[in-house]
């Protein structure tokens, strides 16, 4: 992949891994454009780098992520990539009698599943008439192999997985390349105090680490990018058998 040059747009951009990437792919000379909730943030960032610029956006909501996505692309007609990161992660205990949030569940279906199908699918039309073109979904090593304490999460990236899977098929002769970042677990804000652990506990990959591989990948042109301990998870489920399989049924 041509890693210069580009012109971004990213959703998630206040923090962790969407901010980091915003940054990295700054420097090395592309027009990045991120976007998120949090206005004081993304004004914060793009002071901090000059040439960046900003969109508030939530994308829970299908009215404001269609009127965005017209609005960057009146603003930036060579928008080519589109980084679908924007995400939240909820500890969610499903015993017997526990009450549900029906809200917070909402919320997290909302934001990792419908946001992404969203963003996709708004962006899709210009993304098909642009040269060098990528939709890069971030999904999740727990996708593969969930982690029982957070099941909603978990599903939701399985069903990104899954999503990106198809849209990469459906858009096999256009010229979209359709990537999938794969993170382990990444030392960002995500999911609150579950990245204070102790010694002995999961560690986080540090944020600089994972972006700095997470750029190699990229420019590898690799469809699925899964990044250090995230590999094991999605070897786990046998890649090259599930490519076989989804051969079979997708012609
Ligand atoms: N860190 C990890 O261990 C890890 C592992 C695997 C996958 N991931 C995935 O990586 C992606 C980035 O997560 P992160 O670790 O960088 O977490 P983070 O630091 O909490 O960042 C999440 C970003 O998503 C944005 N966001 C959340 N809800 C939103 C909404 N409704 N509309 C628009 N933006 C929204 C947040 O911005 P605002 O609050 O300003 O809206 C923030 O910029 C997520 O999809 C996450 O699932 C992370």
């Amino acid at each position: 992949m041509q890693m210069h040059s580009n012109t971004i747009f990213i959703t998630g951009g206040t923090s962790g891994i969407g901010r980091g990437l915003a940054e990295a792919l700054t420097r090395l000379g592309n027009q990045v454009i991120i976007s998120g909730r949090r206005e004081d943030r993304l004004r914060e960032i793009c002071a901090a780098n000059p040439g960046m610029r900003h969109y508030t956006l939530d994308i829970r909501g299908p009215e404001a992520v269609h009127a965005v996505a017209r609005e960057v692309v009146a603003e930036f007609p060579s928008l080519n990539w589109v980084v679908n990161n924007a995400g939240v992660q909820r500890s969610l205990q499903l015993a017997p009698g526990a009450p549900l949030d029906e809200q917070g569940l909402q919320d997290e279906i909302n934001t990792n599943l419908l946001g992404v199908i969203r963003v996709a699918t708004e962006f899709l039309p210009h993304l098909v008439q642009r040269p060098n073109a990528l939709l890069l979904n971030v999904s999740s090593g727990l996708a593969f192999v969930p982690m029982a304490r957070f099941p909603v999460y978990c599903a939701t990236k399985a069903a990104v997985h899954s999503f990106t899977l198809s849209l990469r098929h459906q858009l096999k002769d256009s010229g979209v390349k359709v990537m999938e970042l794969i993170p382990p677990y990444v030392a960002t804000e995500l999911g609150g105090p579950r990245k204070t652990v102790g010694p002995g506990g999961p560690q986080p990959m540090p944020l600089d680490t994972f972006i700095a591989e997470t750029m190699k990948a990229i420019e590898s042109g690799d469809d699925e990018l899964a990044i250090g301990d995230a590999r094991n998870l999605v070897a786990a489920t046998n890649p090259e058998s599930v490519k076989t399989v989804f051969g079979r049924m997708n012609h």
